[in-house]
């Protein structure tokens, strides 16, 4: 089922065959036209996208050079993607208007990009982009050094390959992974693979990392920007470096070659660890600026005016998307299961992904004592929370601080409500027993979880404030940043308990909350204590 609610039935064995006989026929009619033909395996946020971009790219006589398979398993959770991308129709939402313009032009009009079920694509691919997930699973909230990496997907996308794809296709690998596996893991597997099928030739495997940002400029942080690449030998880099020179506007944004894969995807662990490390640092401030009277967003903001200083940001509730909860985890279980050390050299980067993994749980106890200076229990109490994903714009929940939010103040005995305009269903909840993996999901480290599968996504935003006793500003969306305060109280029919997470109210708004009979809390927001002093004096 979609996320809209429509109902797809899943391929048998015998459409299957027939999928491959159409697809063999397509991609003559294509090599007849000179495009060359690459196979995107993994229809994710990632992938998707890639995929498009590729269909999209043109030779220099402006004519489209690649027909693009985008490939995606059947499984009961996302074979979706693939008759809605059949019709042009983008199977991820973001605010970035490009995506479903792209994925619509390139299905509908210039017809260079499909979407299928089989891997029988694979063996008629010229190069293969691997946009799988590789998952790190932890075993605790707050110490990711117990955890494991996850290659499951991984592994199985790349001895697929190896049974398929012809000796002469480039194999990219795009997934974040534990640095040495595309030569540690990846060649094993296909080359075995290919031995079994007689082929004697080396696999050509290149690595280059992703560094999309799924927002606004969604489509552009792929195609316009610089991108690091390496393969495993002189022919592999040769290839992806042709290949990415066809696809991405490496005229502008030119192409870092590295000399081995373990340096490319180095270069993402740390590059991702880096981020997680200046958010986390930020966190132990936000705690002292709450403490001692002081407006973080304010220090932020003067600080960035230094150029050297500009890329300090304040952390929000929890740092959440895919990426930069596990990466800096995939770095650390590299080096001692891949590459065979056994000493701990790593303070930083698990301390920074363990800081950030839980600063989510203060926001609870920002609402219980807002409440609490409201003469409100939070047992039984109605909160509403707005904004379900990690990160403004975005309708991706994973691991966002968002859902810490919602099963700690449901342990507390609240009552949750959510709303966010980009989110159609919170699966961490809905399928918290088998999602993000069976036996997963946060959910276990907390009380009382059940009944968050049956919570569902407001869609009126309005009507969802109705008679709430706090309300959780947890993600910057454009539909929250100008929220005015007299319709806010007027739709609750109330005062009731503001918390800010991102720093979205201004003193304005904050002051005239406190007019309205509101109680205000925000994380790193020290000063809305004075705010309400000077209210409360009549000032
Ligand atoms: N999302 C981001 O913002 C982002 C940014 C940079 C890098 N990355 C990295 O890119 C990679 C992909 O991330 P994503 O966000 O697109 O993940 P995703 O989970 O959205 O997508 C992965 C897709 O691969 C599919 N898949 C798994 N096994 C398959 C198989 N055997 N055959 C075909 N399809 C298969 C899954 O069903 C899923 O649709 C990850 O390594 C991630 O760390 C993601």
């Amino acid at each position: 089922m979609s996320p809209q609610g429509e109902r797809f039935r899943l391929p048998t064995a015998a459409d299957e065959a027939r999928e491959a006989q159409r697809l063999r026929a397509r991609v003559a009619r294509e090599r007849r036209e000179g495009r060359e033909i690459v196979v995107v395996m993994g229809l994710g946020f990632v992938g998707s996208v890639m995929a498009a971009i590729v269909a999209d790219s043109q030779r220099p006589d402006g004519k489209p050079g690649k027909f693009v398979m985008g490939m995606q398993r059947p499984s009961p959770r996302s074979f979706w993607k693939i008759p809605l991308l059949n019709r042009g129709v983008a199977p991820v939402k973001s605010e970035d208007p490009e995506v479903d313009v792209l994925i619509a032009r390139c299905v509908r009009e210039k017809k260079t990009l499909i979407a299928t079920y089989t891997y029988e694509a694979l063996r008629l691919a010229d190069v293969v982009i691997v946009d799988v997930q590789c998952d790190y699973l932890k075993e605790t909230l707050d110490n990711c050094r117990t955890g494991t990496t996850d290659m499951l997907a991984l592994e199985e996308s790349l001895a697929i390959i190896g049974e398929r794809i012809s000796p002469s296709a480039l194999v990219l690998i795009e997934t974040t992974v534990p640095p040495g596996t595309t030569e540690q893991v990846a060649y094993p597997i296909v080359k075995k693979a290919f031995e079994r099928r007689g082929i004697s030739s080396d696999p050509i495997l290149a690595h280059s990392y992703e560094r999309v940002m799924p927002g606004r400029n969604y489509v552009a942080s792929i195609r316009d920007f610089w991108r690091v690449c390496s393969g495993i030998h002189a022919e592999a880099r040769e290839r992806v470096v042709t290949f990415l020179e066809s696809v991405l506007n490496t005229r502008e944004y030119p192409l870092t070659v590295l000399d081995r894969p373990i340096e490319s995807e180095t270069a993402k662990i740390v590059e991702n660890s880096y981020r997680a490390t200046i958010l986390a640092f930020l966190d132990e401030w936000s705690r002292f600026a709450e403490r001692n009277g002081v407006d973080l967003r304010k220090v932020i903001d003067a600080i960035r005016v230094r150029p050297t200083h500009s890329n300090i940001i304040f952390p929000g509730p929890g740092i959440g998307g895919y990426c930069l909860p596990k990466d800096g985890a995939l770095g650390l279980w590299g080096y001692r299961h891949l590459l065979g050390w056994h000493d701990d050299i790593f303070r930083m980067t698990p301390l920074a992904i363990d800081i950030n993994d839980t600063r989510a749980l203060h926001v609870a106890e920002l609402v219980r004592d807002a409440l609490r200076n409201m003469g409100r229990p939070i047992a039984a109490a109605e909160i509403l929370l707005l904004g379900a994903a990690y990160r403004e714009d975005v309708g991706d929940t994973r691991y966002s601080g968002a859902e810490l939010i919602v099963r700690r103040l449901t342990e507390m005995g609240a009552e949750m409500r959510v709303h966010d305009p980009y989110v159609e269903r919170w699966w961490e909840f809905e399928a918290q027993d088998e999602y993000p993996k069976p036996g997963y999901s946060r959910a276990r480290f907390f009380h009382r979880q059940d009944k968050l599968k049956d919570l569902r996504i407001e869609k009126d935003m309005w009507k969802a404030m109705a008679g709430v006793d706090a309300m959780v500003l947890a993600v910057r969306h454009a539909a929250y940043l100008e929220l005015d305060p007299e319709q806010v109280v007027r739709a609750v029919g109330k005062p009731c308990a503001i918390i800010d997470c991102f720093c979205l109210l201004d003193d304005a708004r904050i002051r005239r909350y406190f007019e309205l009979g509101c109680e205000v809390k925000g994380m790193g927001r020290g000063h809305i204590q004075r705010i309400k002093e000077s209210v409360r004096r009549g000032h």
